[in-house]
């Protein structure tokens, strides 16, 4: 919890305490000696008494840090767990990565998310393979070179597989050091100064433990919106903190509402009872990933009227539109979807992919080896429920 009163001490603000005053307040960092080499030891101590046991904290190894890291960008701790476990299993060398198909991949990462993420790992275990000799390269260049792994991924990787003093900033991590000198911008709008702050604390000889412990500071302490002050081994140099304004901080800028895609999607059956499904092209959101066809309701036009003209325009079929199987909402990043989704019969046609890399017609119980997203999932879950209510 935030503190109610003002600190006895002196406030410090961003300019007196950490920061030269510029246009963010914040073009150089001159921290005392004295207080990081503080700051170090109260996180690190913290960190030895409070810091998770997780599944890739008691690995060494490149390789499954690297997936871990990987799998952590956008999503939670707990989520991760499972997926990373399975991963493992399966594909337990960067080699055995390198040389699986994709669709073993994404059928792995199913339900994660962002599924560029899966594509480009899987291109960079080839790389690695090529390039490295199946080797983790140990230096902040040599991993930047590989696919989907930025700055803050490379610190990630390079610190806790090699103990290297590569600094991280994530999201926690952001929001800590923005509320440890009451950063005046928002974050994303302060980047080399928060780089350059999370390169000056970290302990260069222990970079492992601190990036593991500010991040979980931030996942476990300095939350977004429960932050638990009393407890923070930071409380005394936050600035937010004395301020009596932690929850004011980071800054955040007003976001527009997100767009919103009216989708007509259809569930074809032949007369053998199997399904058409159809792989999306490699490029583009949910790339490589099988889908039940259909596409997006014009102005003024029926929803029943937008799934044949879609299935005519990208499989060159006809299909008789029948009842509604289920209405299925989702929030992607950048927008939100409604699916209306219509039990179809086909009833002309051999289908073709033309806006798409592959068809297919499947029977219910192959459906499960595709990789579908999270909201193609529930067409099938719902196909179930049909079929076994008659
Ligand atoms: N988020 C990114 N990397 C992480 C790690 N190593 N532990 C916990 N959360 C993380």
């Amino acid at each position: 919890m935030a503190k109610k009163h003002q600190a006895a001490r002196p406030l410090q603000t961003p300019s007196s305490a950490y920061t030269s005053s510029t246009d963010t307040g914040l073009s150089s960092l001159p921290v005392s000696e004295e207080k990081i080499s503080a700051l170090r030891h109260q996180l690190l101590t913290w960190y030895a008494n409070s810091g998770r046991d997780l599944p890739w904290r008691r690995s060494r190894d490149p390789y499954q840090i690297w997936i871990s890291e990987i799998m952590l960008q956008q999503t939670q701790v707990k989520t991760v767990i499972p997926y990373y476990e399975r991963w493992l299993k399966a594909l337990p060398t960067v080699a055995a990565l390198a040389s699986a198909n994709q669709q073993t991949v994404l059928k792995l990462w199913e339900g994660l998310g962002y599924y560029a993420r899966a594509r480009n790992l899987h291109q960079a275990a080839q790389q690695v393979m090529a390039e490295y000799g199946g080797e983790f390269p140990p230096s902040l260049a040599g991993a930047l070179a590989l696919r989907g792994i930025g700055r803050t991924t490379a610190g990630g990787i390079l610190s806790a597989a090699f103990n290297l003093p590569a600094a991280i900033l994530d999201g926690n991590v952001k929001r800590v050091l923005a509320r440890l000198i009451a950063l005046p911008a928002v974050p994303n709008r302060a980047l080399p100064q928060l780089w350059a702050l999370s390169e000056q604390l970290l302990d260069p000889q222990q970079p492992r433990d601190f990036n593991q412990a500010i991040m979980d500071l931030g996942a476990t302490v300095c939350t977004r919106h429960h932050p638990v002050c009393l407890i923070c081994p930071w409380q005394t140099h936050c600035t937010a903190y004395n301020q009596n304004a932690v929850t004011d901080f980071p800054m955040t800028s007003p976001r527009p509402p997100l767009p919103h895609k009216q989708i007509g999607v259809a569930v074809i059956t032949d007369d053998q009872g199997r399904i058409l499904i159809d792989r999306r092209k490699q490029e583009g959101l949910l790339g490589g990933l099988w889908e039940f066809p259909g596409g997006k309701i014009e102005p003024n036009e029926g929803v029943e009227e937008c799934v044949s003209r879609e299935i005519k325009e990208e499989l060159g079929i006809e299909i008789e539109v029948g009842t509604r199987l289920i209405t299925i909402e989702h929030a992607y990043t950048h927008f939100k979807v409604t699916l209306n989704v219509f039990n179809c019969k086909h009833l002309s046609g051999e289908p073709q992919p033309l806006e798409s890399d592959e068809v297919k017609w499947v029977t219910l119980d192959e459906i499960d080896q595709y990789p579908f997203p999270k909201a193609n999932s529930q067409i099938i879950d719902a196909i179930r429920r049909q079929a076994e209510s008659g």
